[in-house]
Protein backbone atom coordinates (compact mmCIF):
# COMPACT_ATOMS: atom_id res chain seq x y z
CA UNK A 1 0.00 0.00 0.00
CA UNK A 2 1.90 3.49 -0.89
CA UNK A 3 1.72 6.32 1.83
CA UNK A 4 -0.37 8.97 2.22
CA UNK A 5 0.39 12.64 1.70
CA UNK A 6 0.61 14.97 4.42
CA UNK A 7 -2.70 16.69 2.81
CA UNK A 8 -4.56 13.48 3.32
CA UNK A 9 -3.12 12.98 6.93
CA UNK A 10 -4.03 16.57 7.75
CA UNK A 11 -7.53 16.03 10.61
CA UNK A 12 -10.37 17.77 8.19
CA UNK A 13 -11.81 20.04 11.20
CA UNK A 14 -15.96 21.37 10.82
CA UNK A 15 -16.73 24.57 10.65
CA UNK A 16 -19.98 24.77 12.53
CA UNK A 17 -20.52 28.76 11.91
CA UNK A 18 -23.35 30.22 13.56
CA UNK A 19 -27.10 30.11 13.16
CA UNK A 20 -27.86 33.50 11.38
CA UNK A 21 -30.05 35.36 13.92
CA UNK A 22 -31.78 37.34 10.75
CA UNK A 23 -35.08 35.47 9.79
CA UNK A 24 -35.39 34.60 6.09
CA UNK A 25 -36.92 36.85 3.58
CA UNK A 26 -39.91 36.02 2.05
CA UNK A 27 -43.50 34.06 2.19
CA UNK A 28 -44.34 31.34 5.35
CA UNK A 29 -46.66 29.39 5.15
CA UNK A 30 -48.59 29.29 9.18
CA UNK A 31 -50.61 25.92 8.02
CA UNK A 32 -54.45 25.79 6.84
CA UNK A 33 -56.36 28.70 6.61
CA UNK A 34 -59.22 27.44 7.90
CA UNK A 35 -58.03 26.80 11.24
CA UNK A 36 -57.56 30.43 11.95
CA UNK A 37 -61.25 30.89 11.00
CA UNK A 38 -62.60 29.70 14.13
CA UNK A 39 -63.84 33.36 15.57
CA UNK A 40 -60.66 32.71 18.25
CA UNK A 41 -57.41 34.70 18.09
CA UNK A 42 -53.88 32.14 17.59
CA UNK A 43 -50.80 32.83 19.02
CA UNK A 44 -48.13 32.16 16.27
CA UNK A 45 -44.27 32.08 17.19
CA UNK A 46 -42.31 33.07 14.65
CA UNK A 47 -39.34 35.28 13.57
CA UNK A 48 -38.39 35.37 16.97
CA UNK A 49 -41.47 37.42 18.26
CA UNK A 50 -45.04 36.14 19.09
CA UNK A 51 -47.74 37.13 16.75
CA UNK A 52 -51.62 36.60 17.37
CA UNK A 53 -53.24 35.90 13.80
CA UNK A 54 -57.10 36.12 13.47
CA UNK A 55 -60.00 36.43 10.96
CA UNK A 56 -62.19 39.30 10.14
CA UNK A 57 -65.73 38.88 9.67
CA UNK A 58 -65.32 38.71 6.08
CA UNK A 59 -63.03 35.81 6.47
CA UNK A 60 -59.64 37.63 5.78
CA UNK A 61 -56.93 36.51 8.00
CA UNK A 62 -54.74 39.36 10.11
CA UNK A 63 -51.52 38.68 11.29
CA UNK A 64 -50.21 41.68 13.86
CA UNK A 65 -47.80 41.83 16.85
CA UNK A 66 -49.26 39.83 19.75
CA UNK A 67 -47.89 42.65 22.28
CA UNK A 68 -50.39 45.14 23.46
CA UNK A 69 -48.52 48.85 22.94
CA UNK A 70 -50.15 50.04 26.00
CA UNK A 71 -49.24 47.72 28.35
CA UNK A 72 -47.73 44.65 26.97
CA UNK A 73 -50.68 42.39 27.09
CA UNK A 74 -51.22 39.44 24.99
CA UNK A 75 -53.73 39.86 22.07
CA UNK A 76 -53.95 36.10 22.02
CA UNK A 77 -55.08 36.03 25.13
CA UNK A 78 -57.99 38.45 24.09
CA UNK A 79 -61.02 38.08 22.07
CA UNK A 80 -61.71 39.12 18.76
CA UNK A 81 -64.47 41.76 18.40
CA UNK A 82 -66.09 42.61 15.23
CA UNK A 83 -63.18 43.26 12.86
CA UNK A 84 -60.90 43.87 15.60
CA UNK A 85 -58.38 41.97 18.38
CA UNK A 86 -59.53 42.95 21.89
CA UNK A 87 -56.95 42.97 24.33
CA UNK A 88 -57.53 41.00 27.83
CA UNK A 89 -55.59 43.72 29.84
CA UNK A 90 -57.55 47.00 29.01
CA UNK A 91 -59.70 45.80 25.85
CA UNK A 92 -57.75 48.10 23.60
CA UNK A 93 -59.06 47.31 19.66
CA UNK A 94 -56.85 46.79 17.22
CA UNK A 95 -57.20 45.89 13.65
CA UNK A 96 -55.98 43.73 11.37
CA UNK A 97 -53.31 46.31 9.82
CA UNK A 98 -51.69 47.02 13.46
CA UNK A 99 -53.99 49.88 14.20
CA UNK A 100 -55.45 50.53 17.55
CA UNK A 101 -58.91 51.86 16.22
CA UNK A 102 -60.52 52.17 20.05
CA UNK A 103 -60.34 52.19 23.41
CA UNK A 104 -63.91 51.84 24.85
CA UNK A 105 -62.86 53.63 28.57
CA UNK A 106 -61.04 56.68 26.42
CA UNK A 107 -61.87 59.90 25.24
CA UNK A 108 -59.18 59.33 22.95
CA UNK A 109 -57.00 56.86 21.14
CA UNK A 110 -53.39 57.82 21.50
CA UNK A 111 -51.90 58.87 18.01
CA UNK A 112 -48.63 56.49 18.06
CA UNK A 113 -50.98 53.87 18.76
CA UNK A 114 -49.65 51.24 15.74
CA UNK A 115 -48.05 47.79 15.94
CA UNK A 116 -45.79 45.31 13.69
CA UNK A 117 -48.43 43.90 10.65
CA UNK A 118 -47.51 40.78 8.53
CA UNK A 119 -48.83 41.22 4.54
CA UNK A 120 -50.72 37.91 5.05
CA UNK A 121 -51.95 35.83 1.86
CA UNK A 122 -54.43 33.09 1.40
CA UNK A 123 -53.40 30.07 -1.32
CA UNK A 124 -54.39 26.67 -1.99
CA UNK A 125 -56.04 26.83 1.40
CA UNK A 126 -53.38 27.67 3.10
CA UNK A 127 -52.20 30.95 5.05
CA UNK A 128 -49.19 32.99 4.00
CA UNK A 129 -47.07 35.87 5.90
CA UNK A 130 -44.39 37.62 4.08
CA UNK A 131 -41.45 38.02 6.70
CA UNK A 132 -38.81 40.96 5.44
CA UNK A 133 -36.70 42.23 8.31
CA UNK A 134 -36.21 45.41 5.64
CA UNK A 135 -40.03 45.88 5.92
CA UNK A 136 -40.91 46.07 1.97
CA UNK A 137 -43.63 44.81 0.65
CA UNK A 138 -43.12 41.44 -1.50
CA UNK A 139 -42.18 41.98 -5.44
CA UNK A 140 -45.07 40.93 -7.44
CA UNK A 141 -43.04 38.15 -9.25
CA UNK A 142 -42.80 36.41 -5.92
CA UNK A 143 -45.48 34.47 -4.65
CA UNK A 144 -46.53 30.88 -4.45
CA UNK A 145 -48.34 28.97 -7.28
CA UNK A 146 -51.94 28.37 -7.60
CA UNK A 147 -52.51 24.21 -7.66
CA UNK A 148 -54.67 23.80 -10.66
CA UNK A 149 -58.01 23.13 -9.90
CA UNK A 150 -57.08 23.52 -6.25
CA UNK A 151 -60.94 23.85 -4.36
CA UNK A 152 -62.66 21.60 -7.29
CA UNK A 153 -63.81 17.86 -6.81
CA UNK A 154 -59.86 17.28 -8.33
CA UNK A 155 -58.27 16.70 -5.23
CA UNK A 156 -58.85 15.14 -1.81
CA UNK A 157 -58.82 17.44 1.24
CA UNK A 158 -55.41 18.40 2.60
CA UNK A 159 -54.39 15.71 5.36
CA UNK A 160 -51.60 18.22 7.47
CA UNK A 161 -49.25 17.89 10.21
CA UNK A 162 -47.19 19.94 11.79
CA UNK A 163 -44.17 19.39 14.33
CA UNK A 164 -42.03 21.44 16.07
CA UNK A 165 -38.21 21.12 15.81
CA UNK A 166 -35.86 22.25 18.39
CA UNK A 167 -32.21 22.29 18.67
CA UNK A 168 -31.70 23.38 15.07
CA UNK A 169 -31.76 26.00 11.97
CA UNK A 170 -33.98 25.63 9.17
CA UNK A 171 -31.26 25.65 6.90
CA UNK A 172 -31.12 21.68 7.47
CA UNK A 173 -34.39 21.52 6.10
CA UNK A 174 -33.62 23.01 2.94
CA UNK A 175 -30.06 20.92 2.60
CA UNK A 176 -32.47 18.16 1.37
CA UNK A 177 -33.10 19.63 -1.95
CA UNK A 178 -29.82 18.36 -3.25
CA UNK A 179 -28.97 15.48 -1.04
CA UNK A 180 -29.58 12.38 -3.14
CA UNK A 181 -27.97 9.79 -1.36
CA UNK A 182 -30.10 10.50 2.01
CA UNK A 183 -33.49 8.98 0.49
CA UNK A 184 -31.68 5.65 0.51
CA UNK A 185 -30.68 6.00 4.08
CA UNK A 186 -33.12 7.94 5.63
CA UNK A 187 -35.80 7.89 3.62
CA UNK A 188 -35.81 4.20 2.10
CA UNK A 189 -36.24 4.88 -1.60
CA UNK A 190 -33.76 4.43 -4.14
CA UNK A 191 -32.83 7.46 -6.78
CA UNK A 192 -32.60 6.19 -10.15
CA UNK A 193 -32.42 10.24 -11.28
CA UNK A 194 -31.72 13.23 -9.42
CA UNK A 195 -31.20 16.29 -10.99
CA UNK A 196 -31.27 20.17 -9.65
CA UNK A 197 -32.17 23.63 -10.80
CA UNK A 198 -31.89 26.57 -9.03
CA UNK A 199 -33.09 30.16 -11.04
CA UNK A 200 -34.27 33.28 -9.15
CA UNK A 201 -36.22 32.57 -5.57
CA UNK A 202 -36.69 28.96 -6.72
CA UNK A 203 -34.77 26.05 -6.20
CA UNK A 204 -36.22 22.88 -7.68
CA UNK A 205 -35.41 18.80 -6.76
CA UNK A 206 -36.30 16.45 -10.26
CA UNK A 207 -36.08 12.68 -8.77
CA UNK A 208 -37.32 8.98 -9.77
CA UNK A 209 -37.10 7.10 -7.15
CA UNK A 210 -38.12 2.98 -6.27
CA UNK A 211 -38.71 1.07 -3.34
CA UNK A 212 -36.37 -0.42 -1.34
CA UNK A 213 -36.47 -4.47 -1.06
CA UNK A 214 -35.92 -4.63 2.28
CA UNK A 215 -37.84 -1.72 4.44
CA UNK A 216 -41.65 -0.33 3.88
CA UNK A 217 -42.62 2.71 5.30
CA UNK A 218 -46.56 1.79 3.82
CA UNK A 219 -46.93 4.27 1.22
CA UNK A 220 -47.89 3.64 -2.29
CA UNK A 221 -44.27 4.22 -2.88
CA UNK A 222 -43.50 0.60 -1.56
CA UNK A 223 -45.67 -1.41 -4.09
CA UNK A 224 -43.78 -3.46 -6.19
CA UNK A 225 -41.93 -2.29 -9.20
CA UNK A 226 -43.76 1.46 -8.11
CA UNK A 227 -41.74 4.23 -9.80
CA UNK A 228 -42.05 7.14 -8.17
CA UNK A 229 -41.57 10.67 -9.94
CA UNK A 230 -41.22 14.26 -8.07
CA UNK A 231 -40.80 17.50 -9.10
CA UNK A 232 -40.47 19.69 -6.24
CA UNK A 233 -39.36 23.47 -6.04
CA UNK A 234 -38.94 25.56 -2.80
CA UNK A 235 -40.70 28.96 -3.93
CA UNK A 236 -38.53 31.42 -1.55
CA UNK A 237 -36.41 29.71 1.34
CA UNK A 238 -39.29 27.76 3.38
CA UNK A 239 -42.22 26.90 1.32
CA UNK A 240 -42.03 23.48 -0.95
CA UNK A 241 -44.59 22.39 -3.39
CA UNK A 242 -43.75 18.81 -4.64
CA UNK A 243 -46.19 17.16 -7.72
CA UNK A 244 -45.76 13.06 -6.77
CA UNK A 245 -46.62 10.21 -9.49
CA UNK A 246 -46.72 7.02 -8.17
CA UNK A 247 -46.89 4.47 -11.12
CA UNK A 248 -47.95 0.83 -10.81
CA UNK A 249 -49.46 -1.27 -12.65
CA UNK A 250 -50.13 1.19 -15.40
CA UNK A 251 -51.74 3.45 -13.20
CA UNK A 252 -50.38 6.57 -12.21
CA UNK A 253 -51.60 7.96 -8.92
CA UNK A 254 -50.94 12.16 -8.79
CA UNK A 255 -50.20 13.48 -5.22
CA UNK A 256 -49.49 17.63 -4.32
CA UNK A 257 -46.81 17.46 -1.34
CA UNK A 258 -46.32 20.54 0.84
CA UNK A 259 -43.08 20.53 2.78
CA UNK A 260 -42.77 23.86 4.57
CA UNK A 261 -41.87 25.54 8.22
CA UNK A 262 -41.72 28.50 9.60
CA UNK A 263 -38.51 29.82 12.21
CA UNK A 264 -39.48 30.44 15.56
CA UNK A 265 -36.01 31.13 17.06
CA UNK A 266 -32.73 30.84 15.23
CA UNK A 267 -32.58 27.33 16.45
CA UNK A 268 -36.01 26.49 16.07
CA UNK A 269 -38.43 26.37 13.51
CA UNK A 270 -42.40 24.48 13.15
CA UNK A 271 -42.03 21.98 10.29
CA UNK A 272 -45.27 21.33 8.45
CA UNK A 273 -46.37 19.26 6.10
CA UNK A 274 -49.60 18.11 4.10
CA UNK A 275 -51.08 16.51 0.98
CA UNK A 276 -53.67 16.32 -1.84
CA UNK A 277 -53.95 13.31 -3.65
CA UNK A 278 -56.12 13.22 -7.27
CA UNK A 279 -59.17 11.66 -6.53
CA UNK A 280 -60.30 9.04 -9.87
CA UNK A 281 -63.27 9.71 -11.74
CA UNK A 282 -65.98 7.90 -9.55
CA UNK A 283 -63.59 7.78 -6.60
CA UNK A 284 -66.05 8.28 -3.36
CA UNK A 285 -64.50 11.15 -1.27
CA UNK A 286 -63.85 8.81 1.65
CA UNK A 287 -61.30 7.20 -0.07
CA UNK A 288 -59.41 10.00 -1.73
CA UNK A 289 -59.46 10.72 1.98
CA UNK A 290 -58.27 7.80 3.09
CA UNK A 291 -55.73 7.49 0.94
CA UNK A 292 -54.18 11.39 1.46
CA UNK A 293 -54.24 9.99 5.09
CA UNK A 294 -52.22 7.00 4.65
CA UNK A 295 -49.71 8.92 2.17
CA UNK A 296 -49.40 11.43 4.87
CA UNK A 297 -49.01 8.59 7.49
CA UNK A 298 -46.09 6.93 5.72
CA UNK A 299 -44.71 10.45 4.95
CA UNK A 300 -44.53 11.30 8.64
CA UNK A 301 -42.00 8.34 8.79
CA UNK A 302 -39.59 9.48 6.82
CA UNK A 303 -39.93 12.95 8.13
CA UNK A 304 -39.56 12.17 11.35
CA UNK A 305 -36.39 10.32 10.49
CA UNK A 306 -35.31 13.75 9.25
CA UNK A 307 -36.17 15.25 12.41
CA UNK A 308 -33.96 12.79 14.07
CA UNK A 309 -30.72 13.28 11.75
CA UNK A 310 -31.23 17.49 13.03
CA UNK A 311 -31.74 16.88 16.43
CA UNK A 312 -28.60 15.32 16.67
CA UNK A 313 -26.06 16.67 14.15
CA UNK A 314 -23.83 19.40 14.52
CA UNK A 315 -24.64 22.43 12.02
CA UNK A 316 -21.82 22.26 9.18
CA UNK A 317 -20.52 25.33 7.41
CA UNK A 318 -17.92 23.32 5.50
CA UNK A 319 -19.51 19.63 4.32
CA UNK A 320 -16.83 17.27 3.24
CA UNK A 321 -18.73 15.99 -0.74
CA UNK A 322 -18.24 13.30 -2.86
CA UNK A 323 -19.39 13.19 -6.54
CA UNK A 324 -22.66 11.55 -6.11
CA UNK A 325 -23.47 14.51 -3.58
CA UNK A 326 -25.34 16.57 -4.79
CA UNK A 327 -24.59 20.86 -4.98
CA UNK A 328 -24.73 21.49 -1.22
CA UNK A 329 -22.62 24.65 -1.81
CA UNK A 330 -24.37 26.29 -4.66
CA UNK A 331 -27.53 25.67 -2.73
CA UNK A 332 -26.88 27.18 -0.21
CA UNK A 333 -24.96 30.25 -2.17
CA UNK A 334 -28.97 30.48 -3.69
CA UNK A 335 -30.60 30.25 0.34
CA UNK A 336 -28.25 33.29 1.34
CA UNK A 337 -29.92 35.48 -0.99
CA UNK A 338 -33.20 35.18 1.94
CA UNK A 339 -31.09 36.37 4.00
CA UNK A 340 -29.15 39.60 3.28
CA UNK A 341 -30.71 42.87 2.34
CA UNK A 342 -32.35 42.98 -1.37
CA UNK A 343 -29.80 45.64 -2.50
CA UNK A 344 -26.83 42.40 -1.33
CA UNK A 345 -27.92 39.76 -3.63
CA UNK A 346 -25.86 38.96 -5.91
CA UNK A 347 -25.40 37.56 -9.41
CA UNK A 348 -24.33 34.23 -8.06
CA UNK A 349 -27.20 33.79 -6.39
CA UNK A 350 -30.19 33.96 -8.33
CA UNK A 351 -28.59 32.88 -11.81
CA UNK A 352 -29.62 29.98 -13.29
CA UNK A 353 -27.97 26.66 -11.87
CA UNK A 354 -28.31 23.24 -13.60
CA UNK A 355 -26.90 19.63 -12.28
CA UNK A 356 -27.52 16.46 -12.53
CA UNK A 357 -26.33 13.34 -10.36
CA UNK A 358 -24.65 10.42 -11.68
CA UNK A 359 -26.86 7.59 -9.56
CA UNK A 360 -25.17 4.47 -11.52
CA UNK A 361 -22.74 3.65 -8.29
CA UNK A 362 -25.09 4.60 -5.83
CA UNK A 363 -27.92 2.49 -7.60
CA UNK A 364 -26.08 -0.62 -8.61
CA UNK A 365 -25.12 -0.64 -4.67
CA UNK A 366 -27.97 0.32 -3.15
CA UNK A 367 -29.79 -2.44 -5.03
CA UNK A 368 -27.77 -5.12 -4.00
CA UNK A 369 -27.92 -4.14 0.16
CA UNK A 370 -31.49 -4.07 0.28
CA UNK A 371 -31.50 -7.10 -2.00
CA UNK A 372 -29.29 -8.84 0.33
CA UNK A 373 -30.72 -7.44 3.58
CA UNK A 374 -34.55 -8.64 2.21
CA UNK A 375 -33.01 -11.92 1.61
CA UNK A 376 -31.35 -12.20 5.01
CA UNK A 377 -34.81 -11.70 6.75
CA UNK A 378 -36.53 -13.83 4.62
CA UNK A 379 -34.23 -16.67 5.82
CA UNK A 380 -34.24 -15.46 9.47
CA UNK A 381 -35.99 -18.06 11.59
CA UNK A 382 -39.49 -16.58 12.82
S1 LIG B 1 -52.24 46.15 27.82
FE1 LIG B 1 -53.56 45.91 26.18
S2 LIG B 1 -55.19 47.14 26.64
FE2 LIG B 1 -53.82 47.51 28.23
FE1 LIG C 1 -35.09 14.26 4.00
Amino acid sequence: MGGTTPEQDEVRMIETGSNPTRFARGWHCLGLADTFRDGRPHEVKAFGQTAVVFARRDGTIHMIDAFCRHMGGNLARGAVKGDEIACPFHDWRWNGEGRCVGVPYARRVPLRARTTAWITMERNGLLFAWNDPQGNPPPPDVTIPEIEGYGTDRWSEWSWKSYLVEGAHCREIVDNVVDMAHFFYVHYQIPRYFKNVFEGHVASQYMRSTGRDDIKTGVQMDLPDAVTRSEASYYGPSFMLDTIWTESDGDVVEAKLVNCHYPITPDSFLLQYGIVVEKKPGMPDEQAQVMAQTFIDGLEVQFLQDVEIWKHKSRIDNPLLTEEDGPVYQLRRWYQQFYVDVEDVTPEMVRRFEFEVDCDHAIATWEAESREAAARAANAPA
